[in-house]
């Protein structure tokens, strides 16, 4: 095998076809089903894209309507995975928290061996449905706060602020919060996905196939990296008493510095986008809406310094998690919460990969070039 090339990180392989979503690093766009995102984020809300990943078209309202009644039938907090959620410490990772919940959620399922497609469907919507109240329910516990009910009069952006913060939503951030969903919602073969659609090939249930894509998004290399971007911020310091020009001039120095010591800088670079992240425009749009409304410009100061200095160093652009980290903590979430709402945003795209991988199914199973011992005697 000496001559085999190995293609590291499966970096530039294609290894199937999908239909649920297009990037084009050429021209820095995605497509979801044929729709550009910034279009469904500007135009959309979070359960309509949700309807259009899995079943393929946007909802007509009766088919809206339909999703919106069940998804807010199964939104309150399962006893079962409360009890889960306070057996683990409030030092567990909140990752590890969803993870568990969507473990236990799928063992508890009436349909939990069935994956017809008709339950495959009804076990997307009712997961998707859970996980906010997980979320919030695990932010509000590390914080002493009791559990907020749902809402079925609110949307699931809405809900989702409700249940977290316990304070009726303000639309403006509610938008913001919407567009992040669908920006986060899906993006082809990413690692979380492909792993969801590995163990979906094994012919494995969609509930395991989310609790491993769920481990695999917790990565700094990947989902974790809108975390890792606070602790950037963090560690530079944020200062509200400080201009927008003195914070951006600090980090400008705060990542002269890293680079000069050979740091990799969490929010910037990408795999597959080497000239810039299509969802960042859009969501830097909302991250500029959250900075006026909260009033904290010195936040825009760190951004701006820390991306023309990663510019001027090394051309490499910011990826989606660089404006969603700030969008979420000027929000209220805690920053180990940041990548649980990716997650509760990215269910619909694995699912609608796990619905898809069944239709051409093959076991996903590489090779490897054996580099160890030549065979030897005991
Ligand atoms: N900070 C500093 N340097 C970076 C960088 C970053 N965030 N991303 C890439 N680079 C540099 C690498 O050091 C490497 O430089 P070199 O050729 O001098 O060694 C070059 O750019 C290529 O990087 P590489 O890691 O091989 O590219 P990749 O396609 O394998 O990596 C990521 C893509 C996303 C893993 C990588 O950009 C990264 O680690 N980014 C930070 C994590 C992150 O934000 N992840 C979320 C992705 S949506």
């Amino acid at each position: 095998m000496a001559d085999t090339e190995i293609k590291k990180g499966l970096a530039g392989v294609v290894v199937d076809h999908t239909a649920i979503s297009k990037v084009n690093a050429e021209t820095n766009s995605l497509l979801y089903r044929g729709y550009p995102v910034q279009d469904l984020a500007e135009k959309c809300s979070f359960e309509e894209v949700a309807y259009l990943l899995w079943y393929g078209e946007l909802p007509d309202p009766w088919q809206l309507a339909a999703l919106k009644v069940q998804e807010r039938s199964r939104r309150t907090l399962d006893p079962a995975v409360r009890a889960a959620i306070e057996s683990l410490p409030t030092s567990a990772h909140p990752m590890d928290v969803c993870r568990t919940a969507a473990s236990v959620l799928g063992a508890r399922h009436g349909l939990a061996e069935d994956s017809s497609p008709q339950a495959n469907i009804t076990k997307a919507i009712d997961l998707w449905a859970a996980m906010p109240a997980v979320v919030a329910y695990d932010q509000r516990r590390r914080r002493g706060l009791d559990i907020v009910e749902p809402r079925d009069d609110l949307g699931y952006s809405a809900n989702f602020l409700w249940m977290t913060f316990g304070e009726d939503p303000v639309d403006e951030v509610v938008e913001a919060f919407n567009v992040s969903m669908i920006l986060y919602a899906e993006h082809s073969f990413n690692a979380s996905t492909f792993t969801a659609r590995v163990v979906t090939s094994t012919l494995s249930d969609l509930h395991s196939a989310v609790t491993a894509a769920i481990g695999a998004l917790k990565g700094p290399l990947h989902g974790g990296a809108n975390e890792a971007v606070m602790h950037t911020f963090d560690e530079i310091g944020i200062r509200s008493d400080e201009s927008m020009d003195e914070a951006a001039a600090r980090a400008k120095a705060w990542m002269e510095e890293a680079l000069a010591h050979k740091k990799k800088i969490m929010g910037f670079g990408h795999r597959v986008y080497k000239n810039g992240d299509s969802r960042v425009p859009t969501m830097k749009a909302a991250l500029d809406k959250m900075i006026s409304h909260y009033g904290r410009p010195e936040l825009l100061g760190l951004y701006n310094g820390l991306e023309s200095a990663m510019d001027e160093a090394k051309r490499i652009k910011p990826n989606l998690d660089y404006p969603a980290g700030p969008t979420y903590h000027l929000m209220g979430f805690d920053t180990p919460t940041f990548t649980p709402i990716f997650v509760a945003s990215r269910i619909t795209g694995w699912t609608a990969h796990i619905m898809e991988q069944p239709a051409s199914n093959s076991l996903i199973r590489p090779l490897s070039a054996y580099d160890g011992h030549e065979q030897r005697s005991v």
